[in-house]
């Protein structure tokens, strides 16, 4: 693939359908492979999502994943220079308490190679994304089923079912909006709800489990290569059976040392013919 223009978040805040572009793409990487594989593919942005805890650490939920893990995943990502925006997931509490805390710790996830940072929550945090953007780093938001709300929504349950908590959806968009968002990630929302947010925001939307009426969509990597280890949510299209493919590749090898077939003598270093000499 021919090397890209890198993407600015300007760039991506511009993405609004309604101004006539194509819906756009975010995948997450948690690893240089990742990262390099997906940016290749021309992806528009590479999510290091603080899913890392569960689609990679072996974690039930995301709660446990601390700054420094984020920090350590946006490294590796950012090690494969990819032209894709670079968006790091703001970890459970460290954007909770107090702003100036939130400014560290986005800055944090800056140094380690993000061009911007994301949170989950609506007008609640508010006062965190103006204090991180007035610190000049653009932020991403994350409404609907957010996973870093797991307790209090008692499970991995689709958000604003009713028209109350659709109008409290709609009205956290635009306080987070308000607060200088350049653009916001709706999870797991019926698709009427996200395209009501999305037609009253001017900044764009990214869907997952939202419907096709966003400005653009995201997949988790493991899910869309089929390397989870459940059943994959009602949203996610498995593309490939990556899986499967690796189990068979390495089921190979064992059966090949087992048989002697590998390594075979091209696969074998020699010494020079002087060596019995
Ligand atoms: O961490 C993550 O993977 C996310 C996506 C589900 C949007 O936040």
């Amino acid at each position: 693939m021919t090397s890209r223009t890198p993407i600015t978040v300007p760039d991506v805040a511009r993405r609004k359908r309604s101004g006539g572009s194509t819906p756009f793409t975010m995948v997450t990487a948690y690893d240089e492979p990742s990262a390099r594989l997906a940016d290749a593919a021309g992806v528009d942005l590479l999510l290091v999502g603080d899913s890392v805890g569960n689609t990679v650490l072996g974690r039930p939920d995301t709660l446990s994943v601390t700054v420094d893990e984020m920090a350590h995943h946006t490294r590796a990502v950012a090690a494969a220079s990819p032209s894709a925006l670079i968006v790091a997931d703001m970890p459970w509490m460290s954007y909770h308490l107090d702003p100036m805390d939130a400014v560290r710790n986005a800055a944090t996830l800056i140094r380690a190679g993000a061009g911007c940072v994301k949170l989950e929550g609506g007008a609640n945090r508010a006062a965190a994304i103006a204090a991180i953007t007035a610190a000049e780093i653009p932020v991403m938001g994350h409404l609907g089923l957010t996973p870093q709300s797991l307790l209090a929504m008692g499970g991995f349950k689709v958000q604003g079912k009713t028209k109350d908590a659709a109008a409290k959806l709609l009205a956290d968009a635009e306080a987070i909006q308000d607060a200088g968002c350049f653009a916001v990630v709706l999870e797991g929302i019926p698709d009427v709800v996200a395209n009501t947010i999305t037609e009253a925001l001017a900044i764009p939307t990214i869907g997952i489990g939202a419907g096709a009426g966003t400005d653009g969509q995201v997949l988790v990597f493991h899910d869309l290569l089929g390397l989870g280890n459940r059943t994959p949510a009602k949203f996610v299209r498995t593309y490939a059976d990556i899986g499967t493919q690796i189990t068979g590749a390495i089921s190979a090898f064992v059966a090949d040392v087992a048989s002697g077939a590998f390594p075979s003598d091209a696969e074998t270093y020699h010494a020079p013919k002087s060596f019995n000499d």
